[in-house]
């Protein structure tokens, strides 16, 4: 692919979603769009690119962005920041707010679903320990077509054994064929909104935890500074951020800072 080529998609794709791409990642930029030429009813990669330079559809940028971002992600993905906000996050904000209190949470940017609906599973299995403590969770992406995916609450058995606890699938989730899907109570707490993260944040009110795991890492310096910084404006000042185990604030803000000894968890500065 020639180097003024990549450019249309490199700068269409930082445009629309944040996401950085190099000239090395051409190879990657030509298989994944293939079904999409396909989709699309496009002869090849050169009347693709004739398209993008003039006035491309909608429907058809939205499905490039889709297909160039990662959707990666699994239930109790890490296992670490859901012990931790078990066992020191909703602690904290109990003591903040009382037992009796509602605790807000954005999975933002949250894929198909595994981590709000973890969340949820988690809620579940200590409702004992929380009983009074009310729960909200937004979750929300960017790609309509993972967020529907989301929606329907429908894994496939390789989806569901890489992380899901047995007892809790049995328990969570019903089962046709090698489809598994969550359970109604679950699906039910989480609502879902399709959100782009370089767009204004106010519309969601302030929460007391936002997870904003494995999407920063694919952004540049500025972008990740900016969202953070709106990110903490969302925050509650006893509220908490948690953040991939490959991504950090240092450096590229002051508006959070580490929650001392608990690696992953940031609160406000
Ligand atoms: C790798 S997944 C992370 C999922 C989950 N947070 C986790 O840690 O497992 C990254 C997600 O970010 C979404 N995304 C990419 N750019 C975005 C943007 N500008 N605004 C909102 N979501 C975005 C993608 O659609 C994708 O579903």
């Amino acid at each position: 692919m020639k180097p003024q080529d990549f450019d249309v998609y490199k700068n269409m794709l930082y445009a629309k979603s944040g996401y950085v791409i190099t000239i090395d990642k051409a190879y990657l930029l030509e298989s994944r769009l293939a079904p999409v030429i396909k989709k699309h009813g496009i002869a090849n990669m050169d009347l693709l690119t004739m398209k993008m330079r003039s006035n491309p559809p909608t429907a058809l940028v939205d499905d490039i962005v889709d297909a160039m971002t990662t959707n990666e992600t699994m239930f109790f993905r890490d296992q670490k920041p859901f012990d931790k906000f078990r066992d020191v996050i909703v602690p904290g904000i109990i003591k903040a707010k009382g037992p009796n209190c509602t605790i807000r949470i954005w999975s933002a940017a949250c894929s198909s679903g595994q981590e709000p609906y973890t969340l949820g599973i988690m809620m579940k299995e200590n409702a004992l320990k929380w009983a009074g403590v009310k729960f909200e969770i937004i979750a929300t992406d960017l790609s309509r077509e993972i967020l529907d995916q989301a929606k329907a609450g429908k894994y496939s058995q390789f989806e569901v054994q890489r992380g899901m606890p047995i007892m809790m699938l049995v328990k969570y989730f019903t089962q046709t064929g090698e489809t598994w899907t969550i359970k109604d109570d679950i699906k039910n707490m989480v609502q879902f909104r399709q959100f782009n993260l370089l767009d204004p944040m106010e519309q969601f009110g302030t929460f007391d935890v936002i997870f904003c795991r494995n999407v920063l890492i694919y952004f540049d310096q500025q972008t990740k500074g900016k969202i953070l910084e709106k990110m903490a404006k969302r925050v509650h000042k006893h509220g908490y951020l948690l953040m991939g185990g490959a991504e950090t604030v240092l450096g590229i803000t002051q508006a959070f800072k580490p929650l001392e000894g608990e690696r992953g968890v940031y609160i406000p500065a």
